[in-house]
């Protein structure tokens, strides 16, 4: 999924790689080894993020950096994995929604998502998030901030382009 995406969309398909292979380098680590790699480098995490699912994709990107000196692309891919974030690049799109829709899972739309993701990665994204929040909500999970302010983005993103649309065809 991540090198078709990758080339689909004319990413970088051997950082996608890279960044695929590596994106859970730390879910196995220790809890407190993790808060310490993230300590070290000066991450401030809040409250949510300290969270076991999520603190593997910022204690991943910091050991990307200091063991295998991945670039800044590949370690941002590796630290939005989970959250996602506003204004998130290429790769990082494409990581988040390769992780979502990896072979094995069987959510409901999973294959609806991964269709979208080779149409529009706007409309993937948004799905991919109002998914994921509804899962959160029915489990009564917290939901990091990052997320809203992803959905938000990509929403207002598709809405200035329908009123681009608009204001083109009015001229
Ligand atoms: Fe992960």
């Amino acid at each position: 999924m991540v090198e078709r995406l990758a080339v689909h969309w004319g990413a970088d398909v051997s950082l996608a790689r890279r960044a695929a292979w590596l994106h859970d380098i730390t879910k196995e680590m220790p809890y407190e080894e993790q808060l310490q790699l993230i300590d070290e480098h000066g991450i401030i995490l809040t409250g949510t993020q300290r969270s076991k699912k999520i603190i593997h994709a910022f204690s991943g990107s910091v050991l990307a950096w200091r063991k295998f000196d991945e670039p800044e692309e590949v370690c941002g891919a590796i630290r939005w994995h989970t959250t996602a974030r506003r204004g998130m690049t290429l790769l990082e799109k494409i990581i988040w929604l390769a992780d979502l829709t990896e072979e094995g899972r069987d959510f409901s739309g999973v294959s609806k998502i991964r269709d979208l993701a080779f149409k529009s990665l706007t409309d993937a994204l948004i799905m991919g998030f109002d998914t994921t929040l509804s899962v959160l909500i029915s489990r009564g999970s917290e939901i990091d901030a990052n997320m809203i302010e992803a959905r938000n983005f990509e929403i207002a993103g598709k809405l200035k382009g329908t009123e681009d649309e608009k204001n083109r065809f009015k001229q």
